[in-house]
């Protein structure tokens, strides 16, 4: 662990002005049982020769680092790499804090595990380490990406998880967590509430963060083998932020620039984007203080974007506390570029990215011009296997973007 990761977040959650645990009375012994949990759990050696077998031997980690040859000739300037993600069993990042939220569970003696997700990869995770620890499953997901990401639907499904339609209000990613928290009140002390991102009340930002600093760790050693230098430039794509802090938490003490790249949607009016961080503002979510892009009333306001993973209105307060200190840069990328990112990636180096992924992706190939000679690393934090049939029935194969 990293100088910076050993003193952050304070001991009761605060990333500076963010963070904390804003929790209804209820559910207050039942956070501080995983608090207790992580701080005496996951420090025990069996805990972590545990998890080094899983992540090796079922997760199929370490995950390579590839040189994105042909799109950095197609793009001239930068040289690209990315950190295949999408290779990590399931298809995404998540199932690093899945797998050990689930041993986690398993140790504290709990019988079910139970999340929200927004495109699916985090519920399908889920239900990967249910399956795998023999535990029940519940998912919360709007019905809006229930239709979008039906693939994800299907897996979480066949590997036994419990999927709950959400109906009400913009039927998204935040009316899931609204849901599965609602849910989760009435069966605390047998369930674990395995929240899907760098978000929610202490501990969770900073123990999905710990659990996905795996990422940043390979990448760092992988990049350093394979040009003997540290990249110049780290980016990934932000929603609530848990695969930009895996990869950003390898580089934090270095002198690497890092970027986190939120979905600008289809314009920059309120309720047509996603970018958070660019355009939010202070305020209280799901149980932590963050950034939070709000309506004229004060309340969340509706979001879009392509990807129904990065559509959330608020973010981690880690990276509001990163944006306030200059840290990483924050900045952007639109639907089009994505879907362009999207198509370009596939055709040109066999890899199709999830649409989420593909904004990070649509980040170097716009800054690689403006930086010859240098090198970005971008953070593929899943592969577009669900995505693939949203996109070409409304892009066909992209020729018109
Ligand atoms: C592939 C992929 N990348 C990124 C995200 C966004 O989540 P986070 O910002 O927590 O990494 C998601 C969310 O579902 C995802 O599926």
């Amino acid at each position: 662990m990293t100088a910076y990761l050993k003193s952050t977040p304070t001991r009761d959650g605060w990333f500076g002005d963010y963070g904390g645990a804003m929790l209804p009375p209820p559910l207050e012994p039942h956070f501080k049982e995983i608090r207790e949990a992580y701080d005496r759990i996951s420090k025990s050696a069996e805990f972590i020769r545990e998890l080094r077998y899983i992540r090796k031997h079922f997760q199929g980690r370490p995950t390579p680092v590839s040189h994105l040859k042909n799109l950095s000739d197609r793009c001239g300037g930068a040289q690209i790499y990315a950190k295949r993600e999408d290779l990590n069993h399931t298809g995404a990042h998540k199932l690093n804090h899945c797998m050990a939220e689930g041993l986690l569970a398993r140790f504290m003696g709990k019988t079910k595990l139970m999340a929200e997700t927004g495109a699916g990869q985090h519920g399908v995770a889920l239900a990967t380490a249910a399956a795998y620890f023999g535990m029940e499953c519940e998912i919360h997901m709007g019905e809006i990406d229930i239709a979008k990401e039906a693939p994800n639907v299907t897996r979480m499904k066949l590997l036994g998880a419990n999927v709950v339609p959400v109906s009400f209000g913009g039927r998204s990613l935040k009316e899931a967590v609204d849901s599965c928290f609602q849910s989760y009140l009435s069966q605390a002390d047998t369930a674990l509430f395995a929240i899907g991102s760098v978000v929610g009340p202490h501990p969770f930002p900073m123990m999905v963060r710990n659990f996905q600093h795996v990422v940043g760790v390979e990448a760092r050693d992988q990049f350093l083998e394979m040009t003997g230098e540290l990249p110049d430039m780290v980016a990934a794509c932000v929603g609530g932020g848990s695969n930009a802090m895996g990869i950003f938490s390898g580089f934090i003490d270095d002198d690497v620039a890092l970027y986190g790249v939120e979905p600008m949607g289809t314009s920059s009016r309120l309720g047509e984007h996603a970018a958070t961080i660019t355009y939010g503002e202070d305020g209280d979510i799901h149980g932590f203080r963050t950034l939070v892009l709000k309506d004229a009333e004060g309340n969340p306001a509706p979001v879009h974007t392509v990807a129904s993973g990065l559509d959330y209105p608020g973010v981690g307060p880690e990276h509001a506390h990163l944006h306030k200190t200059g840290r990483v840069t924050y900045t952007s990328a639109d639907d089009r570029a994505a879907l362009k990112a999207f198509f370009e990636l596939s055709r040109h180096e066999g890899i199709i990215p999830a649409l989420e992924s593909a904004h990070a992706v649509a980040f170097a190939m716009r800054e690689a011009s403006n930086h010859p000679g240098k090198s970005i690393l971008i953070n593929l934090s899943g592969r577009g296997d669900k995505d693939i049939d949203y996109v070409t029935e409304n892009f066909g194969l992209g020729d018109g973007l």
